[in-house]
């Protein structure tokens, strides 16, 4: 694999066995963990809440998990934290303490060591614990209530067992009355294998130049909901993908 840098100065990895980089080169790595996922945690499920479970999908070099700390931080955030993040290469893992993430998240470097070394971190408010596994198999493990996912596969082309409505259906297992899922992709069918699971989808249209995501909720968020039902009635071979 090789380290990449992206719009933003903050380097990301690119798998040559599957061809994709692990973030948006477009956006930044930190900008799309930071926009995509860690803010809209921040401001719809976070905020004002004493505790939360997050289940980081999949952890790779980890920005979802840690940019959620550094923003935690800087929100003076003093609620607990729970997060678990299954992860299927342990050879990345272990190499993480010589990555060269970006200068914001330096002070994180005892958890990043800690992660790399045992796959946990735990202190007085936070357990980090990232284990080695399938995603499918340890969400099948898991026992809930999870309140928000950061759902962060290579995409349906790369790794299509990760997103299809039987896939989804162990979110809504998992999940809390308001379970918030959070995820790059704009698919109508990723979106479908969503909305067929009683999530409600929203198009998430971040503040900076950071291309459009998706918001899905078993609650209800402040943002402009999609209609599936008229989706699918406008293009009849729209569909979710399917074990
Ligand atoms: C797009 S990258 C994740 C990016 C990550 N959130 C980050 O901040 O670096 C996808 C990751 O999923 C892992 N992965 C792919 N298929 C998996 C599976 N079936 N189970 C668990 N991990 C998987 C890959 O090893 C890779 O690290």
């Amino acid at each position: 694999m090789a380290i990449v840098t992206t719009g933003d100065g903050s380097p990301t990895l690119y798998c040559e066995a599957v061809r994709e980089h692990y973030h948006s080169t477009r956006d930044g790595a930190f900008t799309e963990a930071l926009h995509k996922h860690v803010l809209p945690a921040w401001e719809y499920r976070l905020r004002g809440r004493p505790e939360a479970v997050v289940l980081d999908l999949c952890f790779g070099l980890g920005y979802n998990t840690l940019v959620l700390l550094w923003l935690l931080q800087r929100m003076g955030y003093a609620g607990r934290l729970q997060v678990w993040s299954p992860e299927r290469d342990a050879a990345l893992l272990a190499g993480l303490e010589s990555f060269p993430y970006p200068a914001e998240l330096a002070a994180l470097r005892p958890v990043v060591r800690a992660l790399a070394r045992q796959r946990r971190w735990i202190d007085r408010k936070l357990r980090i614990e990232v284990v080695v596994s399938e995603a499918r198999a340890f969400i099948a493990g898991l026992a809930g209530p999870v309140d928000i996912v950061f759902h962060d596969p290579f995409s349906p082309r790369c790794n299509p067992s990760l997103w299809t409505r039987e896939f989804f259906a162990g979110y809504r297992r998992l999940g809390a009355a308001d379970l918030l899922v959070t995820t790059y992709s704009t698919a109508t069918a990723v979106r479908l294998g969503l909305f067929e699971n009683g999530f409600r989808i929203y198009e998430h249209r971040p503040r900076a130049r950071v291309r459009s995501s998706t918001l899905a909720t078993l609650g209800r968020l402040p943002e402009t909901e999609i209609d599936m039902e008229l989706k699918k009635q406008r293009n009849l071979r729209a569909a979710s993908l399917r074990d």
